[in-house]
């Protein structure tokens, strides 16, 4: 694979992850936050075991990329594959990791009996909007839609 080091690895998510995921989204935003990721790659591993992928280069995971399919919900009957948070350590990018990651899930949503993978971008963040259109997700007849509440938290 071009631009792909040696010692490239991609496997499917474990607990004996969640400390290099915290490493690189503090690497990514500055923020140490170790509670939301125990939490979240929890939530992954319950929901659709096998889906989520990480990136490992000799040994040392330096990506991740979290998802799990659904069926369902929103009242869309069918099965869908869902990419909701991925990272990658900044000194690995720019190697296709993210990609490689992309296919592993794609794949294993396909193997699951989905037809599209879905997700939700916040079109002003131009890097995770280009990332994804590169990797081939266009524009979807879903919208998403959202209102302001008003007033104070309760
Ligand atoms: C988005 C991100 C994963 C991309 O990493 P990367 O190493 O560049 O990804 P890849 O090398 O796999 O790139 C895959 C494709 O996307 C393209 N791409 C990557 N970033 C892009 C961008 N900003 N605009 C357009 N295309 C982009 C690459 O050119 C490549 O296309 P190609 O194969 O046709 O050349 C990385 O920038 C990142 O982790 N950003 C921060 C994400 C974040 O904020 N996470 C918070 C925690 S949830």
């Amino acid at each position: 694979m071009p631009g792909t080091q040696t010692g490239t690895r991609i496997r499917p998510l474990d607990e004996l992850d969640i400390g290099a995921i915290v490493r690189i989204d503090e690497r990514i935003g500055g923020i140490y936050r170790p509670e939301i990721w125990e939490q979240r790659v929890g939530y992954y591993l319950r929901r659709d075991p096998g889906a989520s992928q990480v990136a490992e280069v000799d040994g040392t995971v330096v990506g991740f990329m979290l998802g799990d399919l659904r069926v369902g919900e929103f009242g869309l009957e069918e099965p869908a594959g869902w990419l909701e948070r991925f990272g990658i350590d900044p000194d690995h990018r720019g190697r296709d990791l993210g990609r490689l990651m992309f296919g592993a899930m794609a794949e294993h949503f396909r193997s699951n009996g989905a037809r599209s993978v879905r997700t939700l971008v916040d079109r002003r963040d131009a890097t995770i909007a280009g990332f994804l259109r590169a990797l081939g997700l266009g524009a979807s007849p879903l919208e998403a839609l959202e209102m302001p509440l008003e007033g104070e938290p309760r």
